[in-house]
């Protein structure tokens, strides 16, 4: 497997790949609207290809916590394998692979909305541990933060998500 940041020969493949994992064109959507506006990291849309195709792809943007200043942090979101290849830990290898990358760009936090089972072996941690609020109403467990190297306190308050998230 080989781990690498798209190109734009690779958008089609990482629309299919996000419509078969999730089963709805929203999460394709989403990456096209996030591409188009200014919370863009290219360095951090990473596809994992297994003999030149694309078998999963993960996006890291920037989303608002807003406190008593407001801070720029990464959102993880969305992340797919193609449905045939998961549980063979490409999932995994992609979300270590982000938090490396943002860890070299001096990120200071990665936050995700997901399964505690999951994220919680990458280090991440419920975000109310931090002072970090989530925007949305679930249970404490699945809004989750991972602090990197450059973290400091005062990275607290509340999470906004930008306006490409409305359609999920
Ligand atoms: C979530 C997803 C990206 C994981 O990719 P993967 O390559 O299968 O992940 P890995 O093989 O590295 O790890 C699999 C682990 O994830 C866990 N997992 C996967 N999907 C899960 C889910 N919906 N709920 C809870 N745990 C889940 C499995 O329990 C497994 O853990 P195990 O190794 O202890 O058995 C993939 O299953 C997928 O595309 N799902 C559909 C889309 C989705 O839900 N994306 C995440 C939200 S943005």
């Amino acid at each position: 497997m080989n781990i690498h940041c798209e190109t734009p020969l690779d958008y089609p493949a990482i629309s299919e790949v996000n419509i078969l994992a999730f089963g709805q064109e929203n999460e394709a959507k989403l990456i096209e609207a996030i591409r188009y506006s200014n919370r863009y990291i290219p360095e951090l849309s990473l596809i994992a290809e297994v003999e030149g195709i694309v078998v999963g792809h993960i996006l890291f943007s920037y989303i608002d916590l807003v406190g008593e200043e407001t801070l720029q942090v990464l959102g993880l979101a969305p992340m797919a394998v193609r449905p045939q290849f998961q549980r063979h830990g490409i999932g995994s290898a992609l979300v270590q692979a982000g938090l490396k990358t943002a860890d070299a760009r001096g990120e200071a936090i990665a936050i995700v909305l997901g399964h505690s089972q999951f994220y919680n072996r990458f280090g991440f941690e419920p975000s109310v541990n931090y002072e970090i609020e989530s925007p949305f109403a679930v249970p404490e467990d699945f809004f989750m933060v991972k602090l990197l190297q450059s973290y400091q306190k005062k990275y607290k308050g509340k999470v906004v998500y930008p306006p490409a998230f409305d359609r999920v």
